[in-house]
């Protein structure tokens, strides 16, 4: 396959060395969580926070919490990726901008809204499944998006949950479900490692 996008899918590795001399900026940060906030969510709830720690000793309090690794400092950036347990009651305020652009019958709102709320009410497992598989969308998107943009990057789940949720003021309902460094990449990065051949992972019936 020769198209861009895949080619980029296929020439993203795992960034574990970083120049810790060349930051991003704000914008940079705000375009790449842009991109990210695309990726899809069960009824569009947009169950995720990204929380964007740029500052050195921001980044040292959170190094502190996540195994001491040193990407977490030397990256531009570390995002503690979130998701916030599902929760139909936002549903209708997520919805409101598309049924202002028109596509979506105002009508139709409620009937998602009592879908999700069958779904997700009283059902604290699956209100946790939504949150971190919302989070793992976004996060990775953002992958995909700081690597095109010439980034790398590293997701980590080498961190400890309760310490960066207290730490790093995050609400009741939110799970810091993995952080993710970009940064500038320094040289000496692995390439992506071999995948698992398609016959073990791939099942067609
Ligand atoms: C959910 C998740 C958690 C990870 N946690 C860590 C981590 O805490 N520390 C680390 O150095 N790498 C971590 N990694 C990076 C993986 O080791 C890496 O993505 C994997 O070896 C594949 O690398 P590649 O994409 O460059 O081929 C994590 C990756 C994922 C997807």
């Amino acid at each position: 396959m020769t198209h861009p996008l895949i080619q980029s899918i296929q020439t993203r590795r795992t960034t574990q060395l970083f120049d810790a001399t060349r930051p991003i900026d704000d914008s940079q940060i705000e375009a790449l969580v842009s991109v990210a906030t695309t990726a899809p969510t069960s009824f569009n709830l947009q169950n995720w926070r990204f929380i964007a720690v740029r500052t050195q000793p921001e980044k040292e309090r959170l190094r502190a919490l996540a195994w001491d690794q040193v990407k977490v400092t030397e990256a531009a950036v570390t995002f503690i990726v979130c998701g916030q347990l599902a929760d139909a009651g936002v549903m209708a305020a997520r919805l409101a901008p598309s049924v202002e652009q028109g596509f979506m019958p105002a009508a139709m709102v409620a009937g998602w809204e009592g879908a999700a709320r069958s779904l997700y009410a009283d059902q604290p497992q699956r209100q946790r499944d939504e949150a971190v598989r919302s989070a793992t969308f976004g996060a990775g998107t953002l992958i995909q998006a700081a690597h095109a943009l010439g980034l790398g990057s590293a997701p980590m789940i080498g961190f400890d949950a309760e310490a960066v949720a207290g730490a790093f003021d995050l609400a009741a309902d939110e799970i810091p479900v993995l952080l993710l460094a970009v940064g500038h990449p320094a040289p000496g990065n692995w390439p992506q490692k071999p995948r698992r051949p398609l016959t073990d992972v791939l099942t067609l019936r």
